[in-house]
């Protein structure tokens, strides 16, 4: 028996927790995936992801984690041999970077110090010095989980296209689609990776690529072998509301019902709340002393906060601390960073209460691991989030006055 009362708090930054909405339309008994009935459910489900991706054109679906849809883009885009320019945003970017080499690519990898995104400038100086257009591929993460920091994708296709370079644009949105504001279209992106365990709030299990025109002609000529992964194999049966082979039935229809939440509560209010949530508990660590990994204020992730330890104290203790005293999970850090940060999660189903809820669970944890702070971050949270309701605050978390 669980020694805690009440729910756990998840606040990892993805799997994020799952709405009871999402878990009461997946209880359903699975059914034939060759049927008329299967294939509405088909047709829906592809038709309302393009509206998280905003996108006009094809988004596939694979029954597969984030891992397995980063392969898809690469196997269908890109040739053994081919050169790709990458940034070394954090941890996830160097295990795209790894799969990458692992097909054969040629990476020239730009590194950060993990505390600040892709850099818009040195991708477009790099570009605009390869005059034989060697690069196939420009691959970023969007929202670098690892280290919660935001590339800013829009700046970077303008710095592709100043350097007048035909290379593809990849983008990573595993933790970003549906939490931080994403244009597929209008920002010209020719690939979006992304899952269904973070902003779209389902359990894992399904993958996805947003792709364009000149990504799927860059598919019928390229030469990486592949099979379960193939787009047109995909696009074909998806036109009739089918997939090749046995789809994730049950998580179809609770992509169904996330992606009728998302449109519910409005894109753009989605992308506000985010951003709201992450301003407050930046307050808390700033108040608490603590620095917030993220060095750029324009690359404030939305989805989660990296929060360096003090020296001399590990960031998996506390976390062990806080999950042991008041059952809530907290990201650990990951690689470079491990033991060095902690992440909170605030991403897909969360909202003023439960992120204050969060807060108030760090804010005792590092009271109980003894690790030095200034009490009150939560108080600091608390009135930046009442300031924001008052003035404006989006949709329903607006104060309304009778
Ligand atoms: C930005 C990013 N890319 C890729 C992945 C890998 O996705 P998955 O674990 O679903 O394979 C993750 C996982 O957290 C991620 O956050």
């Amino acid at each position: 028996m669980s020694k805690f009362q009440g729910r756990h708090f998840l606040q990892i930054p993805g799997p994020s927790p799952v709405p009871d909405r999402v878990l009461r339309a997946m209880d359903m008994p699975v059914i034939d995936h060759r049927s008329a009935e299967f294939a509405e459910l088909g047709k829906e489900v592809l038709a309302g992801s393009q509206k998280i991706f905003q996108t006009k054109n094809p988004v596939i679906i694979f029954p597969s984690s984030g891992t397995g849809a980063w392969e898809a883009a690469i196997v269908n885009t890109l040739s053994p041999g081919d050169k790709v320019l990458m940034v070394e945003t954090g941890h996830f970017a160097t295990l795209w970077q790894k799969m990458a080499r692992r097909f054969g690519i040629e990476v020239e990898f730009l590194s950060t110090d993990w505390r600040h995104g892709a850099e818009p400038a040195a991708i477009e100086a790099k570009l605009a010095a390869d005059k034989s257009h060697s690069f196939k591929a420009v691959m970023v993460v969007h929202n670098e989980t690892s280290t919660g920091v935001t590339s800013r994708i829009a700046e970077i296709r303008k710095a592709i296209d100043a350097a007048k370079h035909p290379a593809l644009f990849l983008v990573d949105t595993i933790s970003s689609l549906g939490s931080a504001e994403y244009r597929h279209d209008e920002w010209g992106v020719d690939v979006t990776v992304s899952c269904s365990q973070k902003g779209f709030m389902l359990p894992p299990g399904l993958g996805f690529n947003a792709i364009s025109d000149k990504a799927r002609e860059a598919a019928k000529t390229n030469k990486m072998p592949r099979s379960y992964w193939d787009w047109e194999e995909m696009l074909k049966p998806n036109e009739g509301g089918f997939f090749p082979y046995t789809p994730a039935t049950n998580l179809l229809y609770g992509l169904k019902e996330a992606v009728a939440m998302l449109l519910e509560e409005g894109l753009d209010n989605v992308f506000a709340r985010h951003k709201r949530l992450a301003a407050a508990t930046r307050a808390a660590v700033t108040h608490w002393g603590l620095e917030v990994l993220c060095l750029e204020p324009s690359e404030y992730s939305p989805v989660l906060t990296a929060v360096l330890m003090p020296p001399g104290h590990d960031a998996d203790n506390f976390r062990k601390v806080v999950l042991e005293n008041y059952n809530m999970s907290l990201g650990a850090g990951l690689s470079k960073v491990a033991g060095k940060v902690f992440r909170i999660g605030h991403l897909g189903e969360c909202n003023d209460l439960t992120l204050m809820g969060a807060l108030t669970g760090v804010e005792m944890g590092l009271s109980v691991a003894g690790v030095p702070h200034r009490a009150g971050g939560v108080n600091a949270a608390m009135e930046l989030l009442e300031e924001r309701n008052a003035t404006n605050t989006p949709g329903h978390l607006k104060v309304v006055k009778n």
